[in-house]
Order: C-alpha cells, then sequence, then structure tokens
C-alpha cells in the first residue's frame, strides 16, 4: 500500500484534506493524525475490522486496549455505561487536554478496543486539526502510531519510519507540542488510580477533585531501540560509562539536564540537553535521533531526586528508556 501523506495546518486545516481522511476512515483504512501529545493511529472505533488492522500493523499484542478519542461529550455518552459527576467534572476541567480517562464501557465498544476489558479509555486531544478530523469521522481507537516497544511519534517522520507503506494516510501538523502521552486515569469504581504518568501533573487532578489518587507502578517494558540506553546511577558512573564506551571505541551520545557540561570528543555523536521543566518533551526524538545518528550507546545523566510534576513523568520515561546496567 502506497501511504498519502498530507501537511496539514494546525490551527486552521485545510477541511478538505480532513474530508479526505475521514472517507479513508469510513472505507476502513487507517489514518494517523497529531495530537497535542503523540502521534496516533487512528480507525473508526466500531469497524471492528480496521480496529483490528492497527494490532497487525503496529504488532501489539490484543489484550492491549486502545483509547479511543472524542472531540464531544455527546460521543462520550455514547461509549460508556455510567458517567460518575467526578469524571464529567475532569472533563470539564482539563479537556481537550492530555488526560486519559477510563470510564465502564457501554456494551456497544468493541471487545477489541477495550482489550476484552470492563473499561473503555477516553482521549479528548487539544490540537484543533485532530478534533476536526474526529467531528468527521466519528470516535476514533487510536494508540500511538509507531511500531510495538518503539518510542512514541512527536513528528509525521518519525510515522513513517515506523508505518511507510502500512497504512493509508498520515496528516503531518508538524511537531507535537507535549512530545509525551497523556496521563491516565482509571475511574472504574471508587478508587481512582493513575495507569500511567504522562502530560497532565496528577496533583492538578488531586486538586480539582479534592482527594489523594494513587499512583500505579511503572510495569512497561523498555522500549525497543538499535541503540543501547543507560542511565548513570551518579554523576562519576556517568563520566567513567562515557569513558570506558569512547575507550571501546563506541559512538555515543550523551545527555544532561543543565547546558553546561559539555565534553569535547570525536567519539561523541551528539550531546543533547533537556530541561526536565520543560513543557515539550524531546525525549522520544532525542532516542530517534541517535540511533539515526548511528550512536551505540546513549547515556543519561543521573536524574535528581524529588521530582514531582511533568519532570516526574519525563523522569519515568527516561526509566523505561533505560537498561538495567549503567
Ligand atoms: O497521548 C496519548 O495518550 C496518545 C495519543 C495518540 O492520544 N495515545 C497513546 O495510546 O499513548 P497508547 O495505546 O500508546 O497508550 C494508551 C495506554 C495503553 O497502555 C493501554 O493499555 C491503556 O492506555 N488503556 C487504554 N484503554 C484502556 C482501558 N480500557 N483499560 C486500561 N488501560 C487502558
Ligand atoms: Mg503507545
Amino acid at each position: 500500500m502506497i501511504t498519502q501523506y498530507f501537511k496539514l495546518n494546525e490551527n486552521v486545516p485545510d477541511p478538505r484534506i480532513i474530508s479526505q481522511a475521514a472517507r479513508l476512515i469510513e472505507q476502513g483504512e487507517l489514518v494517523a493524525f497529531p495530537t497535542e501529545t503523540v502521534y496516533g493511529l487512528g480507525a473508526g472505533a466500531f469497524q471492528i475490522e480496521a480496529v483490528e488492522k492497527i494490532f497487525q500493523v503496529k504488532g501489539r499484542p490484543p489484550e492491549n486496549p486502545l483509547l479511543v478519542h472524542v472531540s464531544s461529550l455527546i460521543q462520550v455518552e455514547g461509549l460508556v455505561r455510567s458517567f460518575p459527576e467526578e469524571a464529567r467534572l475532569l472533563m470539564e476541567t482539563f479537556w481537550p487536554g492530555p488526560l486519559s480517562i477510563i470510564l465502564p464501557a457501554a456494551p456497544s465498544v468493541p471487545e477489541i478496543v477495550r482489550g476484552g476489558k470492563a473499561g473503555v479509555g477516553l482521549r479528548m486531544p487539544d490540537h484543533s486539526a485532530a478534533l476536526a478530523f474526529i467531528d468527521q469521522a466519528g470516535p476514533l481507537a487510536a494508540p500511538s502510531a509507531n511500531l510495538y516497544g518503539r518510542p512514541s511519534p512527536t513528528n509525521a517522520d518519525h510515522v513513517k519510519a515506523d508505518l511507510d507503506g502500512k497504512i493509508a494516510a498520515v496528516l503531518d501538523a508538524g511537531e507535537t507540542g507535549i512530545g509525551m502521552e497523556s496521563t491516565i486515569i482509571e475511574m472504574m469504581g471508587k478508587e481512582y488510580r493513575i495507569l500511567r504518568r504522562g502530560g497532565l501533573d496528577p496533583e492538578q487532578i488531586e486538586k480539582a477533585l479534592n482527594r489523594k489518587i494513587e499512583i500505579a507502578a511503572n510495569q512497561k517494558p523498555h522500549y525497543q531501540t538499535s541503540l543501547k540506553v543507560l542511565l548513570a546511577k551518579d554523576q562519576d558512573t556517568y563520566y567513567e560509562t562515557a569513558d570506558h564506551c569512547m575507550r571501546q571505541g563506541r559512538k555515543i551520545a550523551l545527555v544532561n539536564y543543565s547546558p553546561l557540561e559539555k565534553l569535547p570528543s570525536q567519539n561523541i555523536t551528539k550531546q543533547y540537553y533537556i530541561n526536565l521543566n520543560d513543557q515539550n518533551v524531546q525525549l522520544y526524538s532525542i532516542l530517534r535521533e541517535a540511533e539515526e545518528l548511528g550512536a551505540d550507546f546513549i547515556i543519561f545523566a543521573p536524574l535528581p531526586e524529588g521530582l514531582s510534576g511533568m519532570a516526574a513523568s519525563l523522569a519515568d520515561r527516561i526509566l523505561r528508556a533505560a537498561n538495567p546496567e549503567g
């Protein structure tokens, strides 16, 4: 299949392109689209064969459910069995935005979308082009638009690298704003839980609901990358590891969290600086770029203690990326 690429203005999306993409969804095809977090791979949420294709092209295990992307609360009402007041409050406060909410699913939500679970994950992206697309194409079941296990895509090139020739189209609105996936809260019973840290600080949710919410431990496997990702446990190890790799003639990339420390060496493919408090997370872009530049290792400086909010979400992703040693 030849994948079509459509350039789209994020704020003023061309209605003809949106209609063309919506028609592809109607025909049971897959279309990748931008959101404020990462690119999604969309199929009609009620089109079982199209949803099956998502699992096939990504190589994703079938028990891993998909978020359903909506553009209005009316769409939500058709997807849930119950709609607690507190869920409505979160939607009114944080939507459109990087918060996904898991609620008891209406029987009409296909099994395959829910991964066989009782809940359906709902998300309303804060992105004009995405909302225009969902408005026309109806609720879209969509995971991140990467191959299973790979870092999520934050631009259309990343989507192309993973899915070119396997999906009908990509809506390309440039770089995503946040660069990290949405925060997920499960609201299935009386106790709520954050299942994944992400683009919305859990503290803001606690404030809105005026109660403490448990954050589930990160149980996700590593990203699959062609380079080895190392996270130094302290500053000495950081330099020693870099030194050791270079002595062995390996190409390394380095990441630290302040712009000051630069190590000049020709074996350093690139030195990156991540501001842990930045609202725009570059982590996935960096991992993919360092791979493309042919680095054998990417070494992260030790993470500071006591991070909170978005910085803690980012640290969560760095930990997830890192191999155990280092
Ligand atoms: O920002 C995001 O959330 C992006 C953009 C594209 O919206 N989407 C995304 O989707 O990251 P995905 O599939 O890569 O990650 C969603 C996570 C999965 O780990 C899945 O297990 C969990 O949400 N999830 C989805 N529906 C669920 C449900 N009904 N019950 C429990 N977990 C669910
Ligand atoms: Mg994903």
